[in-house]
């Protein structure tokens, strides 16, 4: 177990396991089987999503059809049957898609007046043999259909759906659907995609191409919004803000709430479940469609009120988000990553992060234990006493990112052991890397100023650190050779993260900085590539490492992904700090190899 500072000496208690209380909670509203009202935007833009009733009907053994109608094809066989059953033209009846399988064929069809299909008026049928089983349907019948012809072009309602939606046509080839509406009437629509990359938004809407208006939109992306401390913030005095949908579907497929057996509507999921005291006692949803809205109140003790509720949120949020942003660099379930389902991806899966919030176990502190993959993370936050009202560490990021990073190391370094940072040096570095990363999601610019780690939990403007991480020497002063007068882990931990700050303000000075970091591992910015080297060396580099093979691992990795593009950069940095060619130890050498020189 890898605490957060040094000042901590309690002793570790045996976690109690407690089943998890995972209800889907549906709220009762009348028009739920029909309607849906979204809020979109920054601008609260309103959508009311209309779909016309559908009924279902099913035929055990099935019906007979006549003769004449077999055999057809899918196509031919599904219109046939629907134009029969609903009485309709068959003008009327677009097929859309089919399939068969060994034991049933399948047909979706849509409705459509002068050709023009419609979007939310679809029928099924399914068959077995020659009878059909099923029939579901949400055909409309309406006297009131828009003229088949726009009359606005479909650029006019590109533009609108961007404005109403607050983000970009994505090209995705448009279409001219009618679309059934609440009030019996068919309107004509343009269909436009429109997606936010930064926002994560998604749509599809739905333009009047006779009116210009946005009639309706698809969300594609399911959402979901949480009040937290964006990861970028680092203390809760910036401000909580409502997230919408922050997962990243590429680390996480199912979002956060949803292992693919079991979907939740608490701060409890696949890669981590966030509670207080036992892991019964989760945060539920303050709203319907996973809405987590609790504010934190730091007048109050963190046990009043909201704040349990908002430090659950937050934990649960934070470390979901470093989950997603290490997975996109590298640290997935082959890379022996914590998740309850691997999905098949590799690795060993039952070993989501365990976060403890307001654990009872101590103050002024926090912890993580990572045990082998296969096995959760746990991950231990304490309140902090420093102050006349206390302070929890669930709502200082850098403090939850600092923990889940020694997950991090602690899987990636030897293979997913946990056995790999465990003397005295290694387990320095092991605060080391989780200071850096702490520090890594806290830049705003190329402007590369320095860290202070915990100053809020502490209200100091110093935090928990002997010294800010910083370029400048007077500033803080910390070498190779500082760690022979070293035992302590996170005192070890401040040399190597200085040295890794310095690696980081060299990247970003030659490559600059991009804010899209956590989510575009394709970029070529700086601190996309210091990211990439810092999980890259991680694997490469032995089991508990000293600080010349964790140096030597960055480089090592420098080629491996870059050909060696910054090698000559690194080493100057650390070398900077006394770690060059010839450092050994914990002996100052500032050179750098001859082709650097
Ligand atoms: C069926 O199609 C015809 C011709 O396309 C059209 O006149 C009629 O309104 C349609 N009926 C429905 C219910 O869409
Ligand atoms: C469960 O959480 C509530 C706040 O939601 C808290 O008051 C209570 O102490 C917790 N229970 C335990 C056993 O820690
Ligand atoms: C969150 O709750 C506050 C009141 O506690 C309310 O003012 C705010 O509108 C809510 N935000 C969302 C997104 O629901
Ligand atoms: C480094 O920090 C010292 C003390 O804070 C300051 O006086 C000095 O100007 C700084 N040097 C640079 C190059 O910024
Ligand atoms: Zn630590």
């Amino acid at each position: 177990m890898v605490f957060l500072n040094r000042f901590f000496a309690s002793v570790y208690l045996a976690l109690i396991y407690a089943s998890t209380a995972n209800a889907i909670v549906q709220s009762p509203h009348q028009q739920q089987s029909t309607h849906r009202t979204r809020h979109i935007g920054s601008r609260g833009f309103k959508v009311e999503a209309y779909h016309p009733e559908t009924t279902f009907q099913t035929f055990g053994t099935g019906l007979d059809q006549p003769a004449s109608l077999v055999p057809q094809t899918l196509s031919e066989e599904s219109v046939s049957f629907v134009k029969s059953r609903l009485g309709v033209d068959a003008s009327n009846v677009s097929f859309k898609s089919g399939y068969s399988t060994p034991s049933t064929k399948v047909a979706y069809v849509k409705q459509a007046h002068n050709g023009v299909p419609f979007a939310n008026a679809v029928a099924n049928v399914a068959w077995k043999g020659n009878k059909v089983v099923s029939f579901g349907s949400s055909f409309v019948k309406s006297k009131k259909i828009a003229p088949s012809t726009p009359t606005i072009p479909v650029e006019a309602a590109v533009t609108a759906a961007e404005a109403a939606l607050e983000g970009k046509y994505n090209n995705h080839p448009a279409s001219l659907e009618y679309l059934a509406r609440p009030d019996g009437s068919v309107s004509l629509t343009h269909v436009v995609q429109i997606q936010n990359e930064q926002a994560g938004t998604w749509y599809e809407a739905f333009v009047d191409a006779h009116s210009g208006d946005v009639l309706t939109v698809t969300d594609f992306v399911s959402d979901a919004t949480y009040n937290v401390l964006p990861i970028e913030k680092e203390t809760l005095p910036e401000g909580q803000e409502v997230r919408v949908d922050p997962h990243d579907l590429l680390s996480s497929p199912l979002a956060w709430h949803d292992d693919g057996t079991t979907k939740t509507t608490t701060t409890a999921g696949n890669n981590v479940i966030a509670y207080k005291g036992t892991q019964a006692n989760v945060t539920s949803q303050s709203g319907a469609d996973l809405a987590f809205n609790y504010t934190y109140n730091d007048n109050v003790a963190p046990t009043e009120g909201q704040n349990v509720d908002a430090a659950r949120t937050n934990a649960f949020y934070a470390i979901n988000t470093v989950h997603d942003f290490t997975y996109r660099y590298g640290f997935n379930e082959a890379a022996f990553n914590f998740q309850t389902n691997n999905f098949g991806k590799g690795g060993k899966g039952n070993d989501r992060v365990l976060m403890s919030v307001q654990d009872s176990g101590g103050t002024n502190n926090a912890n993580f234990a990572t045990p082998a993959d296969g096995q959760s993370g746990t991950c231990r936050m304490y309140v902090w006493t420093y102050t006349p009202v206390r302070r929890d560490g669930s709502l200082e990021n850098d403090i939850i990112v600092h923990e889940m990073t020694h997950g991090v190391t602690n899987r990636m370094t030897g293979g997913g052991t946990g056995r790999c940072l465990q003397t005295t040096e290694a387990g320095g570095m092991g605060e080391g890397w989780s200071d850096a990363l702490a520090e890594w999601t806290q830049h705003k610019s190329s402007a590369v100023q320095d860290f202070v780690l915990g100053h809020y939990v502490t209200n100091n403007p110093k935090g928990i650190r002997t010294r800010p991480y910083s370029t400048n020497a007077t500033t803080n002063p910390l070498r190779y050779s500082s760690i022979a007068a070293l035992n302590e882990v996170h005192n070890i931990g401040e040399v190597w993260a200085n040295m890794l700050h310095n690696v980081y303000a060299a990247l970003v000075a030659k490559h600059g900085w991009s804010e899209n970091a956590r989510t575009n591992p394709e970029g070529t910015e700086g601190n996309i590539v210091y990211l990439h080297l810092f999980l890259d060396a991680l694997a490469l580099q032995p089991c508990n490492p000293t600080f010349v093979a964790a140096r030597d691992a960055w480089i090592q990795a420098d080629i491996n992904r870059y050909n060696g593009e910054n090698v000559c950069l690194i080493w100057k940095a650390f070398a900077s700090r006394g770690l060059g060619v010839n450092a050994a130890k914990y002996v100052d050498d500032s050179s750098v190899p001859p082709a650097c020189a």
